[in-house]
């Protein structure tokens, strides 16, 4: 018995062994999520760039919309045959205007209200509303279905309104009302904003 408890490891040893290998893997994943992190960091700045770069808040949202049309053009050009290449671009539309209607929807649209244009902002809301109701319809029914192509003319149609209204209408006037600072801290709210997404 003796002899056994001489042979014993010393108390703590074993865990204290253990202890490290555990630090280690946990410093380990640790790193691995920092970096991991970082690469989400970087790929989510790379989205947001051409927004960012893009200038103003108003001038950054008119190249959204320019970048979603040519999706709404390559849409246009497929065929029934191209099932997957519908999908992708359906899903390559669905990520466009949901961080578009972040930013619209959470930074400028109640800077809007907030500059006494409520029930323009409101009416675009509504508007954004129906852009999902498009998206959500496209998604349930199959995209090779004679109905679709259909389906897609309507949404262009409907959401080139909606940007017409914007670019020349209500984001000049909510530009005009704002002073170049208030212009400038806008950018950075929608810029931000956009990045939750991105
Ligand atoms: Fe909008
Ligand atoms: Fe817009």
């Amino acid at each position: 018995m003796a002899t056994a408890a001489k042979t014993k490891t010393k108390p703590g040893t074993a865990s204290k062994a253990g202890e490290y290998a555990t630090g280690a893997v946990i410093g380990a994943a640790a790193a691995g999520i920092a970096v991991g992190l970082a690469a989400n960091v970087a790929r989510k700045l790379a989205v947001q760039a051409p927004t960012m770069l893009a200038g103003d808040w108003d001038e950054a949202l008119a190249a959204e919309h320019v970048a979603t049309l040519k999706i709404f053009d390559a849409l246009e050009a497929t065929t029934e045959k191209n099932t997957t290449k519908r999908g992708f671009l359906l899903m390559q539309l669905k990520h466009a205007l949901a961080k578009h209607d972040l930013q619209e929807g959470n930074i400028v649209y109640p800077a809007m209200r907030d500059a006494g244009d409520a029930e323009a902002a409101d009416q675009l809301t509504k508007d954004h509303g129906y852009v999902k109701q498009y998206l959500y319809d496209l998604s349930e029914m199959p995209n090779n279905s004679p109905g679709f192509p259909e389906k897609i003319r309507a949404f262009r149609a409907d959401i080139e309104k909606h940007m017409r209204e914007e670019e020349d209408v209500l984001f000049p006037r909510l530009k005009a009302k704002l002073s170049p600072e208030k212009n400038k801290e806008l950018t950075g709210q929608m810029n931000k904003e956009g990045l939750k997404i991105a």
